[in-house]
């Protein structure tokens, strides 16, 4: 392919602000904390970063519900502190992304202030406010994505707003062309900062059908699942006019260079995923694709999934993986430490861009979170059911020190029993832990250009084995990756015979023909 982009390219790693680094002591991640770990993500070799919401925010759902799209959030800093950051990544040649929150804003967002003065303000179709059904009641049967009806009844106005997620989070009306307006100029500002680009939060659900009709019930929900599941989300997300709004986005970002990246946070199947790539006119960039996340850790599954996610990617739609982000279990759980280090192989050996979820580098499992210390407003909402997301976003670890160089006060969500070995620095310090690994990956990457932008290919395997070529004019790579727990038989084809091992997740003493037990190879 010509002349790739960085977004093709290289590698993004997302970053939960309250967890990476604080700077202050108050046991919050912040601005300037980032800022003094950026030497570490450059040794590890990452080529963006993603950092999740940073504004103003009551933070009842820890910044996703934004008070200000301009500013920042005392708690993580001041502009000051960003214009510094942003800074310091680009000396670095590092990019930087942030998360665009469009979907809704925070009930104390000046916007909704004015939305529900009253029932003739200038604002009050900048949200979806409704009268009850007949009879009275919520207007449909819309559940939350945190549980309960998406409908809150506003007694001064007599009128129910819509709230996707908590009753704090109110939907913003895109269909309202003054909103589409002030959100391209949010856009706008930041890219006049100089950002590289923008996450955007549930870029699926951003627009409902004009008439509200009830969502279908789910047939196989169960109450051991979440409420949000009794439904599906036929009416209430993946509208076509969703479309005309990624496309607006798109030409903005454009209008200052195709460097400036937009990413999709979108929970759909492939081909419904597909489209947001734009048809006729493009959309984002990369729409998520979270598929690893969800997919049964199976080798005959995952070459089936990658064969026919290559395959629906539309004409110059460029591929991206992800394995695991803030609301979703962390590859350490899932897989365990040894299969861990497979599943990097697999993230990092794909074709597309890779998203790093920060701690996946040093192994960092769900931590455990005591029944006093849940702040998760899901888990909070709906206890018991497993949708507790404080697990996966406790701090990163630094070094072997009391609260393991995150902080100097108490962090905000407890530490990992093992912080002690289980810290970059430590593992730094070893050519065998999965930093290393990962720092070793991320190196081949970018050095080999068949890794980078190369074609994908299958290879024929069997049991626990998912093998594939990467080609890029006469550079050939093999790539070879055992899923399970027992030694399998690898049968070389011919075209790799000459190949050598470049890297094995288990190191030294290799045989490409008998893969050790959670054994990953890479031949070049
Ligand atoms: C998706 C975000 O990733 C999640 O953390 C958040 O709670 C919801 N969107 C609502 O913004
Ligand atoms: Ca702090």
């Amino acid at each position: 392919m010509s002349d790739p982009q960085w977004w093709q390219r290289g590698v993004i790693y997302q970053i939960y602000p309250r967890s990476f680094q604080d700077s202050n002591g108050d046991g919050i991640g912040d601005l300037k904390g980032i800022e003094a770990r950026l030497d570490a993500l450059v040794a590890l070799g990452i080529d963006a970063i993603w950092v999740s919401p940073i504004f103003p925010s009551p933070m009842a759902d820890f910044g996703y519900d934004v008070a200000d799209y301009c500013g920042i959030d005392s708690r993580f800093g001041t502009m000051d502190d960003f214009d510094s950051l942003l800074a310091a990544c680009h000396a670095r040649g590092l990019k930087l992304l942030l998360d665009f929150v469009p979907n809704h804003t925070s009930d104390q967002h000046p916007w909704f202030a004015e939305s529900r003065a009253s029932r003739d303000n200038p604002k009050r179709d900048w949200y979806l406010w409704r009268d009850p059904a007949p009879g009275g009641g919520p207007p449909n049967n819309w559940i939350s994505d945190f549980g309960g009806s998406a409908w809150e009844w506003d007694e001064a106005t007599g009128q129910f707003y819509y709230h996707a997620f908590l009753k704090e989070q109110p939907d913003l009306n895109w269909r309202n062309p003054e909103v589409v307006e002030a959100m391209l100029g949010v856009l706008r500002f930041w890219l006049d900062r100089g950002v590289d680009g923008f996450r955007i939060d549930v870029l699926w659900h951003m627009v409902k059908h004009a008439d509200f009709p009830d969502n279908p019930p789910n047939p196989a929900w169960t109450p051991a699942m979440g409420e949000m599941f009794r439904v599906l989300q036929l009416h209430s997300t993946d509208q076509p006019e969703v479309h005309g709004i990624a496309r607006d986005m798109r030409r903005v970002a454009d209008g200052y260079s195709p460097e400036r990246v937009l990413i999709g946070e979108i929970y759909l199947p492939v081909e419904r995923l597909m489209d947001y790539y734009g048809r006729g006119a493009p959309e984002v960039h990369l729409p998520f694709n979270f598929q690893l996340i969800e997919a049964p850790w199976k080798a005959e599954t995952l070459a089936r999934l990658i064969a026919d996610y290559e395959a629906a990617l539309p004409p110059g739609g460029w591929p991206n993986w992800v394995l695991g982000n803030h609301d979703r279990p962390r590859a350490a759980s899932r897989f365990g430490p040894e299969q861990a280090r497979v599943a990097a192989m697999l993230l990092l050996t794909l074709r597309g861009t890779p998203t790093i979820y920060y701690g996946d580098e040093i192994g960092l499992a769900e931590v455990p979170i005591p029944a006093e210390r849940v702040v998760d407003p899901r888990e909070l909402n709906e206890p018991g059911k497993g949708l507790n997301r404080d697990p996966v976003r406790t701090p990163m670890a630094w070094d072997d020190g009391d609260t393991a160089g995150f902080t100097r006060g108490e962090p905000w969500l407890p530490l990992h029993d093992d912080w002690r070995t289980r810290n970059v620095a430590a593992q730094r310090g070893d050519p065998g832990s999965i930093w290393s690994l990962y720092r070793d990956l991320l190196a081949l990457r970018r050095e080999r250009a068949a890794l980078h932008v190369g074609d994908w290919l299958p290879v024929e395997c069997a049991g626990d084995i998912l093998a594939y070529a990467r080609r890029h004019g006469d550079e050939r790579m093999l790539v070879v990756l055992n899923l399970g727990d027992r030694p399998q038989p690898f049968a070389i084809p011919e075209w790799a015979g000459e190949l050598a091992v470049l890297l094995s997740t288990r190191g030294a003493g290799a045989d490409p023909a008998l893969l050790r037990a959670d054994e990953g190879l890479i031949l070049g």
